[in-house]
């Protein structure tokens, strides 16, 4: 049997007091209904069909990366409602799946575990909570069977003190929803077209309803104000942590732990408090990050130690680099084994050879640096003449004297030299040393002026 994803998307979302779609508030870095997309896709080659109404031209631009059959639901009439705007474009021999998009934390575990209790009958996923207030509750019979949903407005005092109660999230055979969609009615406390309706129509039909829990209940909280997204986010991350924790990685508050992306690790890495891992971020063996530090799309050689306080951008070390407190290294930098950048360096497109050292307070933009070179505290590359950008060769081993100007396009030799307060502005040949400052003179009793 083919598996086909409905994912409701289509509401409003007013209490998120946003511009934004509902489905577009990003958790962990990326639109919640893209974590549900995800979720949906890891299972049996599903064909994902969501439902939007409000900002559906964003939603639909934002998410074009699955491969989704859309379909516009312009007025809310009810989940039921919303269900028959996509049910035309699924099969007819589909088993169909029911997902929100604002319940972004769903498993695949959990989704499995629902399709598998009833292959081709209907299962719902339903959770007992201590306060049921304002879900559907699961009415059972005598014999324990589930026989309805009732909705806690439509519901009476009696069944209001059901605690068991509908998360939306449920599984049904196409050729029964077919048939049962077109018989929903609007007659009811909230004049909508209840999908929850299509329970009892089963029940009347003699089929079963099968219940099945998820594996853990945040995975069926729905968000529906920024309250309940922030508390999903640290869950969710408290959840990355905990999964790096026990892969061996150490992190010294799990609280205090971003990964908005994916983060692949080696071996005995360790991470301090208060970093944010965005994009795609791979940190070698040995590895240790102090804290504060922000990485996106960046890849960390094995032994590289970064101090705290340091962004990194788009960049790659190989093994054994040393970088920071307060380095901050710009898209296309590659440090080359044991490079070194100290504090309030910035590097930008730039390759470090081998033991370079950037060691204080220099930029270092479009150049490439040789092995074993030292550049100077203040060093700057002036790779920008107001129209257009040039490069800076630094040999190896060059030794570049503090607060020099290396004004590009300009190439420095190996075992060059410059002397400290150099503004250089032509090439310097290997071994020869560039004094481009004015001569000191010293004037012999020099007379201070006094005050007038
Ligand atoms: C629904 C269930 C309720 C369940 C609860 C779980 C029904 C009738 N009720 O109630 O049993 O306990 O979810 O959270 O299904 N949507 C559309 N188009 C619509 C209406 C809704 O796309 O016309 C989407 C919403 O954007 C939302 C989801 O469907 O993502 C659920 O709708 P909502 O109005 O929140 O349903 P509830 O009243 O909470
Ligand atoms: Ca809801």
């Amino acid at each position: 049997m083919t598996l086909s994803v409905i994912t409701l998307a289509a509401g409003k979302g007013s209490r998120m007091q946003s511009e934004m779609p509902k489905v577009l508030h990003p958790l962990a870095g990326k639109p919640m209904l893209a974590h549900v997309l995800a979720s949906a896709s890891e299972l049996d080659a599903p064909s994902l069909h969501v439902v939007v109404g409000h900002g559906a031209e964003q939603v639909q631009t934002e998410l074009a990366d699955f491969a989704v059959h859309w379909a516009v639901q312009t007025e809310q009439k009810g989940t039921g409602h919303a269900v028959a705007q996509a049910i035309d474009a699924v099969d007819d021999s589909a088993q169909v799946l029911i997902l929100y998009g604002d319940v972004p934390l769903i498993s695949p575990t959990s989704l499995r575990r629902l399709l598998q209790a009833a292959p081709d009958g209907l299962a719902l996923l339903t959770v007992e909570l201590e306060d049921p207030t304002g879900y559907g509750r699961i009415v059972r019979d005598d014999a324990q069977q589930i026989c309805a949903i009732v909705e806690q407005k439509d519901a009476t005092f009696e069944q209001l003190k059901i605690k068991e109660v509908n998360t939306g999230i449920l599984a049904v055979p196409a050729v029964h929803l077919k048939r049962w969609l077109p018989k929903l009615s609007a007659n009811n406390a909230q004049g909508e077209y209840y999908l929850t309706d299509v329970i009892a129509m089963g029940v009347h039909e003699g089929l079963t309803v099968t219940a099945v829990q998820p594996e853990f209940s945040y995975e069926v909280q729905g968000v529906n104000d920024r309250l309940q997204l922030a508390q999903l986010e640290r869950i969710y991350q408290q959840q990355q942590a905990c999964k790096l924790i026990q892969q061996g990685v150490s992190i010294a508050d799990a609280t205090r732990f971003d990964v908005r992306g994916s983060l692949q690790v080696g071996a005995h890495v360790q991470i301090d408090v208060g970093c944010v891992f965005e994009g795609e971020v791979s940190l070698g063996d040995g590895v240790k990050i102090g804290p504060y530090c922000v990485l996106k799309n960046a890849h960390i050689g094995a032994h590289t130690e970064i101090a705290s306080h340091s962004v990194i951008e788009q960049a790659r070390t190989q093994e054994g680099c040393q970088i920071g407190p307060f380095a901050r290294l710009r898209p296309d930098t590659l440090l080359q084994a044991q490079a070194k950048v100290g504090n309030f360096c910035e590097i930008k497109k730039t390759t470090l050879g081998k033991g370079a050292k950037v060691n204080h307070l220099s930029y270092i933009g479009d150049a490439s640096v040789g092995a074993n070179a030292n550049i100077g505290a203040g060093t700057i590359t002036c790779n920008y003449d107001g129209v257009n950008k040039w490069q800076t060769q630094i040999g190896e081993n060059a030794f570049i004297g503090t607060n020099s100007a290396l004004v590009a396009p300009v190439c420095i030799g190996d075992n060059a030299t410059t002397a400290a307060g150099s503004v250089v502005t032509k090439d310097v040949g290997d071994n020869e040393l560039a004094v481009a400052r004015g001569k000191q003179r010293n004037i012999a009793h020099w007379q201070r002026p006094s005050k007038q």
